[in-house]
């Protein structure tokens, strides 16, 4: 019927609420998506957790998928499935775009920042062992493949979006191994790149300077293993306000998924209370990624006009409007 599909996995606590927002204001922009739902319950296969055939053949046929969050166990327990989405599609570039929002004040002003994290490898590999008791180890992997891949998307995502460097985010004074493979693939990379710049900074100075002038970070797109990345994106999120107004995109060659960084937020699931900005702005990369500009633009600007306007907030925000308040003022946004 002409239509898109896409696969949308609504995920655990708020992630239905914010679904539902989601498709109400895609439906209302006749945005041309045909949704699969699937539920991501954790299933044992083999001993261990997994993710139901189902959603993992329903994101294989549409090669692009909407997720909301789903519950990750602290200390014990399951591998996270978000981790185990992101590994059984090989998804390896997480890229956190972050930008300051029109009309939400926050100490900052003009934070436009773009971090590309590599996804599959490094600290996340969940290669942990128990050497005697009271000693621990966690590998952190570093491969020049991934690192290669990710350098290259880094690049080429630059050049597409008119900035005109990439920096690489690293410690490789210390992990002179790992963090020194993953500066070096950059640097090699950087050469088939002739028209983007090229520079690498230490983490800990990344930090400080994005606190103390995120502008440093405009023109360029940050690239870097996987923890730096989970961690550089959180703080990016509060100098803009917070998770609520942060979008991702899991890319990878076969399929992407695309999702708020944000948790389940237990305490307010099913109260009508969360907002859904976060899966909104995901869903809006998703349209770009799939060459729906129009669409995208529309949707977006209903977002950040309503985000503007100020008067159906969340609480998250300083509002009181539930879900269902705003998600009607971004409806009425639309101009199409
Ligand atoms: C994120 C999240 C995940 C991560 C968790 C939920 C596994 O914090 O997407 O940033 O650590 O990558
Ligand atoms: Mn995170």
């Amino acid at each position: 019927n002409g239509n898109y599909l896409v696969t949308l996995i609504p995920g655990d606590g708020i992630g239905p609420e914010i679904s539902r927002s989601v498709k109400e204001i895609f439906a209302a922009a006749k945005t041309p998506i045909e949704w699969e739902e699937v539920d991501v319950t954790p299933v044992i296969k083999d001993g261990k957790t997994a993710i139901p055939d189902e959603a993992i053949a329903s994101v294989r046929k549409s090669t692009v998928a909407l997720k909301g969050p789903l519950a990750t166990p602290i200390g014990k327990g399951h591998v996270s499935l978000n981790l185990t989405l992101r590994r059984t599609f090989n998804l390896y570039a997480n890229v956190r775009p972050c930008r300051s929002v029109e009309g939400y004040k926050t100490p900052y002003e003009n934070v436009d920042t773009v971090l590309i994290r590599e996804n599959t490898e490094g600290e996340y590999s969940g290669i942990e062992h128990e050497v005697v008791d009271g000693v621990v180890q966690s590998i952190k992997l570093i491969t020049r493949e991934a690192s290669e891949r990710v350098a290259r998307y880094a690049f080429t995502y630059a050049e597409a979006v008119g900035r005109d460097r990439v920096t690489a985010v690293h410690k490789a004074n210390i992990m002179k191994l790992a963090d020194g493979l993953f500066l070096d693939v950059c640097k090699q990379v950087s050469k088939d790149f002739p028209n983007i710049k090229f520079n690498d900074v230490l983490l800990d100075r990344a930090c400080l300077h994005i606190t103390a002038d995120p502008s440093v970070y405009s023109d360029t797109v940050m690239v870097m293993p996987n923890l730096y990345g989970d961690i550089l994106s959180d703080m990016s999120a509060g100098l803009i306000g917070g998770l609520g107004l942060t979008p991702s995109g899991n890319i990878g060659r076969d399929a992407s998924i695309f999702e708020a960084v944000h948790g389940t937020a237990p305490d307010i699931a099913g109260q009508d209370k969360a907002n859904p900005t976060a899966l909104l702005l995901s869903s809006i990369m998703m349209l770009k990624h799939m060459r729906l500009t129009e669409h995208a633009a529309n949707i977006e600007q209903a977002v950040f006009k309503t985000l503007a306007e100020g008067k159906a907030l969340t609480g998250d925000l300083g509002g009181r409007a539930s879900n269902t308040e705003y998600t009607k003022a971004v409806i009425a946004n639309l101009k199409f």
